[in-house]
């Protein structure tokens, strides 16, 4: 099975920025490949920000932190990348500009590399046929944040064969995490349940007249959820959420899946939840 010597993360945003994370964490050397050197320093002061508040609370020592960090290299040139055994993407949510990096990957790194997309709402079938590997190209799915949510779910698309998905689901047990394996359909396992089910959820705002307060404290306090459904939205973005809706209606045809009006309505006024300051509700920080 292809050994895992360098990782590279292309787009290190909060979903790269977290793999990064775990990636270092891990002990995985990582290159880490953004647009610009002030993204990239952003993301790493994101990711030294968060091993520094566990070596506060103890749970890591500061060496460890250290030598974490020390394995991040940031870049702004994918030629970078070249050394890489596995490259996982998360950039834009779009399907041509990821299509044009797998292109551009294909022929940058070697042969055998495995190439990883994070994409939640498009298929990777899709997205490994802008290659000539497309039998080493594998889904990634991370779910946010990142490095608190223990699921990662290794989807085989169309043409994947058997050794880069076996390689993925253990480079996701090395990196901690819980791998599941899944096929290329419209939002897999998790967002094919997930999605409808918040949508149900934000419908049901303007349906029964509850507060998003206390519809948070009833899906938290009655059905055990660890947030509520209008904070979770907020975390994962109003954008991304929406995005993720339309993509899964347009696949599916599915009216659970199309994104309640509401949420539209959030996308185009800006309100685009933690990342804005501003959701269903308000943050500070
Ligand atoms: N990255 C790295 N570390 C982070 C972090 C982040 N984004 N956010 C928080 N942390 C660290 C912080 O250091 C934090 O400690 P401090 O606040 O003291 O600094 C520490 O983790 C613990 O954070 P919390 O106290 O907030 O942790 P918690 O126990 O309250 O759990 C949670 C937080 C894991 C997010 C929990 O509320 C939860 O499980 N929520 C549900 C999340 C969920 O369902 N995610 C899936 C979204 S759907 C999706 O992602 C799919 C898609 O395709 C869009």
């Amino acid at each position: 099975m292809t050994e895992i010597g360098k990782v590279g993360i292309v787009g290190l945003g909060a979903m790269g920025a977290g793999i990064a994370q775990l990636s270092v964490e891990a002990g995985v050397e990582t290159v880490g490949r953004e647009v610009t050197a002030e993204l990239g320093e952003q993301a790493r002061d994101r990711i030294g920000h968060f091993l520094t508040r566990k070596v506060e609370k103890g749970v890591l020592e500061a060496a460890a932190r250290d030598a974490a960090m020390s394995r991040l290299t940031l870049t702004t040139e994918l030629e970078e990348l070249g050394g890489c055994d596995l490259v996982i993407e998360a950039i834009v949510e779009e399907l041509e500009p990821k299509r044009d990096l797998f292109a551009e990957l294909d022929r940058i790194v070697s042969p055998e590399a495995v190439l990883a997309t994070n994409t939640s709402a498009l298929s990777v079938t899709e997205i490994a046929a802008a290659t000539s590997r497309p039998e080493r190209v594998v889904g990634m799915h991370f779910f946010n944040p990142a490095p608190l949510m223990p699921l990662v779910e290794i989807v085989r698309a169309e043409l994947t064969e058997d050794e880069p998905f076996d390689a993925a689901f253990a480079f996701g047990e090395r990196i901690g995490k819980t791998p599941i394996r899944c096929f290329d359909t419209p939002g897999f396992v998790v967002n094919r349940v997930l999605i409808p089910l918040l949508n149900d959820c934000i419908r049901v705002l303007d349906e029964s007249r509850v507060s998003p307060e206390d519809l948070d404290k009833g899906l938290k306090h009655g059905a055990g959820w660890p947030m509520g459904p209008c904070a979770l939205v907020d975390l994962v973005g109003i954008d991304v959420h929406v995005h993720a809706s339309e993509a899964l209606y347009e696949k599916t045809r599915e009216q659970r899946m199309a994104p309640p009006a509401r949420l539209v309505a959030m996308r185009n006024a800006g309100l685009l939840g933690r990342k804005s300051g501003r959701g269903f509700y308000r943050y500070d920080d």
